[in-house]
């Protein structure tokens, strides 16, 4: 660390706080933090995290395990998390759980094998028994995006009801009065929201609900595709469809293209989730944003905010407000 201070100029005490993750704590500004650690990686230094976990009975590592890395929305909540927890001087091990119970039971475990000292988990959504264990056995965890009523585990998540309904009015509001539902995982907390914001949406706008316009049974575009296949090609085919995220909305355009529906002109399509693509697509996207940034950032800040005090932090469920970003996948009827 001499060495370090010696060639970058500045005191051993200075280096020590940016190589161990205090820099913020100190307020040492940003370019100082990067040319100590530009120096430090050309020396191959390296703080001995084993040693030092030891030493501190603390790893400096947290576990993440999401649901669907190939996903752009968890993906941004990822690198959220890894960013601002790098900054604090923390490791991040992440777990992809491929949406599978089985796979996330094994991840936490393995993480737990890791001497991990806190856990961020956007889960599956389904069970939560697992999820409610690991938090009882005194773990500090975190929950990202979806969450369990019945569990009084921290969260971080959005406004799902109200980003969809009014998602749902956008449409209403041009013209339609049939629109179908395309639902991800159907217990999933952001799926239930979002089903009650779109039956709201109908219900405060005297259109009629019919159950027959719901389908869909996972987060991703090959179910957004056999839903809209469904929904698409009966007697009561809607003239507008909700998805209740991107990946969905995908298989929907990829079912219209095949079936030759020309979107807006014969489809008008509102999907959950901003899409880094969506501005791209033909025709570009109307979108339901989320502050991915915000979500990850805000669960991370929770989560180490909560080991560095050894108290579970007092505003434990943060709803952030989505955005709707229109442009040309809806029209009139
Ligand atoms: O795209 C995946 C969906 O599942 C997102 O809308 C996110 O909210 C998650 O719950």
């Amino acid at each position: 660390m001499k060495d370090i201070a010696d060639e970058v100029g500045l005191s051993v005490s200075v280096v020590s706080r940016v190589l161990n993750g205090k820099a913020d704590e100190f307020r040492i500004r940003t370019e100082t933090q990067e040319s100590v650690r530009k120096v430090a990686h050309r020396r191959g230094f390296s703080v001995n995290q084993i040693a030092r976990g030891l030493r501190l009975n603390k790893s400096h590592t947290i576990g993440l395990l999401i649901p669907d890395i190939s996903n752009s929305f968890f993906a941004k909540i990822a690198r959220s998390v890894e960013n601002f927890a790098r900054r604090k001087g923390y490791s991040t091990i992440l777990c992809d759980t491929e949406n599978d119970e089985d796979i996330e039971k094994e991840s936490i475990s393995l993480l737990r094998d890791r001497q991990i000292d806190g856990l961020l988990i956007a889960p599956v959504g389904r069970e939560s028994k697992h999820i409610g264990a690991v938090f009882d056995s005194g773990l500090p965890v975190v929950l990202l995006d979806r969450f369990f009523d019945h569990l009084d585990i921290p969260y971080v998540t959005s406004d799902n009801y109200r980003g969809a309904y009014e998602g749902v009015c956008h449409l209403i509001q041009n013209g339609h009065s049939k629109i179908g539902y395309v639902q991800g995982i159907p217990d999933s907390k952001p799926n239930l929201e979002r089903l009650r914001g779109y039956k709201d949406a109908l219900r405060d706008n005297g259109v009629s609900f019919s159950s027959a316009l719901i389908c869909g049974q996972a987060f991703d575009e090959r179910d957004g595709y056999s839903s809209a296949k469904k929904l698409l090609d009966g007697k009561k085919t809607p003239t507008a469809l909700f998805a209740s995220s991107s990946v969905g909305a995908l298989g929907v355009m990829q079912a219209c293209h095949e079936m030759e529906i020309k979107i807006p002109a014969e489809l008008s399509l509102v999907a959950f989730d901003e899409y880094p693509y969506a501005p791209l697509l033909s025709p570009p996207l109307t979108t339901i944003s989320q502050p991915t940034d915000e979500i990850g950032e805000m669960a991370s800040t929770m989560l180490l905010d909560w080991l560095e005090s050894g108290r579970r932090p007092e505003t434990a469920e943060k709803t952030l407000e989505t955005r709707l970003v229109s442009r040309q996948s809806v029209g009139s009827p």
